[in-house]
């Protein structure tokens, strides 16, 4: 027999009803080291009597009980648990196996009472005939298992349990969170609304202003001619007021040129359409875009070959184009390139850095651009405004490029404006491509 079991076991074992080790059939002597050799709780049931052999995992669900009901038999041990072990004595030896989870269960302790819970099978063992005549128990504690799943269940309960409640307030935080996010949105379109409105307000003042400033110019040229006039027939001097009916002429004109201008940039000026040739009048101009250069300018034409026709007002391209070569020479004042370039192109809407949106399609560019003093970031902000200019009084009027892109605006073009400080300037005007529907 192997040295599992001890000497005062084996003894306690003699004096049962097993009798001595050595006179064990081998049924008994295999089934009993299996059992004490088990680190899991067993007990095994043998004989008439049932006597228990069980091992040391065994022996701590035995409570007081160890040590002698180790060797005793079992009705005799177990008295209270006749009821519950009875018929599954009877199955077993009848030939079945039988389990039972979670068995709740008292160690027998005279100090305290520890709980258990038990996962039970009950085998049957048989001789070397094949008669049943033991019965094996395996308890396997599943007492932290169900701790575990107790506080789980515990905590799912408090989860539930506080689950609408929480969602009442995460629904209340997220109310919250959007009534803010409301009211930002609200204030913010009011700020943007606000500046937008300032904006306006700033070029309108700067508009009436500049009218007010010209006009009034001319008005006063008008009045003090009109005025000298006057003296000068009272005084019986008629013959000699004709230099002042010119003067008086000449600002007339100028206020008409004016108010011209302003309703080309406001676009209520009815342009007189026609289809023309980008090239023949760009080379129309040479002469005069020569006369206005000035000297130390170098003019270089780049007409490209085969220019779709534009439908637009000659008149009105014709000075913006000598407008766009009025600032290039201003720009130049010691000399340098101004380059005059016709092209064919085509725009999608991402082509140009226009300021409205562009519609795709074919069109003419007339492209001028120099080689002076660039502008710098604010006056390249500013210098589509009208009256914006940062020249001299009567060198300025500020009125060139508005005027320009109020033309192209009516003419169902584009006006693109590149500058670079010290490097130079680049004007281009897109005009749409006329398709002469009489010819198609
Ligand atoms: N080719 C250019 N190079 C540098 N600056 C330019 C050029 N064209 C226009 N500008 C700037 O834009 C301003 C507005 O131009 P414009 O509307 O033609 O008015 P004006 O020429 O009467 O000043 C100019 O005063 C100048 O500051
Ligand atoms: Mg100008």
């Amino acid at each position: 027999m192997s040295a599992v079991f001890s000497a005062s076991q084996l003894d306690t074992l003699a004096h049962s009803p097993l009798g001595k080790v050595s006179g064990w059939p081998q049924s008994l002597r295999t089934s009993a080291q299996l059992v004490l050799n088990s680190p899991i709780p067993m007990l095994l049931l043998w004989g008439e009597q049932l006597t228990q052999v069980y091992n040391h995992a065994f022996a701590e669900l035995a409570g007081h009980k160890h040590p002698a009901a180790f060797s005793q038999p079992f009705q005799l041990c177990w008295p209270e648990y006749s009821a519950y072990s009875q018929p599954i004595i009877e199955a077993v030896l009848a030939g079945h196996s039988l389990s039972y989870v979670d068995q709740y269960y008292v160690v027998p302790d005279r100090q305290h009472a520890t709980e258990r819970w038990l996962d039970l099978t009950f085998s049957p063992v048989c001789d070397e005939q094949g008669t049943v005549v033991g019965i094996l128990m395996i308890a396997v504690q599943i007492s932290t298992r169900r701790t575990a799943l107790k506080k789980t269940a515990k905590a799912l309960r408090e989860l539930n349990d506080t689950l609408e409640e929480r969602v009442n307030e995460r629904t209340q935080a997220l109310a919250q969170a959007n009534q803010q996010l409301q009211h930002e949105m609200h204030e913010r379109e009011r700020v943007e609304d606000a500046l937008l409105h300032a904006q306006k307000m700033e070029a309108v003042g700067q508009l009436t202003g500049g009218i007010a400033h010209d006009f009034n110019n001319m008005l006063t040229g008008i009045i003090a001619s009109l005025d000298l006039m006057k003296r000068y027939i009272a005084a019986g001097r008629s013959d000699e007021i004709d230099r002042f009916t010119d003067a008086a002429v000449s600002s007339a004109q100028r206020a008409a040129a004016l108010t011209h201008r302003l309703l080309v940039f406001s676009r209520r000026q009815s342009l007189d359409r026609k289809p023309l040739d980008p090239n023949v009048l760009v080379n129309s101009l040479q002469a005069l875009f020569n006369s206005s250069k000035g000297a130390k300018i170098q003019l270089v034409l780049e007409l490209g070959q085969d220019i779709w026709p534009v439908n637009t007002d000659t008149g009105q391209l014709e000075s913006a184009l000598l407008n766009l070569i009025i600032n290039a020479r201003d720009a130049m004042p010691d000399g340098g390139t101004l380059s005059v370039k016709t092209t064919n192109s085509f725009l999608d809407g991402s082509a140009i850095n226009s300021l409205e949106a562009v519609e795709s399609g074919d069109y003419v560019m007339f492209e001028v651009s120099d080689t002076g003093t660039g502008m710098s970031p604010q006056t390249l902000a500013k210098a589509f405004d009208p009256f914006f200019t940062t020249k001299p009084v009567g060198v300025g009027t500020g009125l060139g490029l508005s005027m320009i892109y109020g033309f192209a605006q009516q003419s169902g073009g584009h006006v693109s404006l590149t500058s670079e400080m010290g490097v130079g300037t680049c004007v281009r005007v897109y005009l749409p491509r006329h398709v002469d529907e009489t010819q198609a």
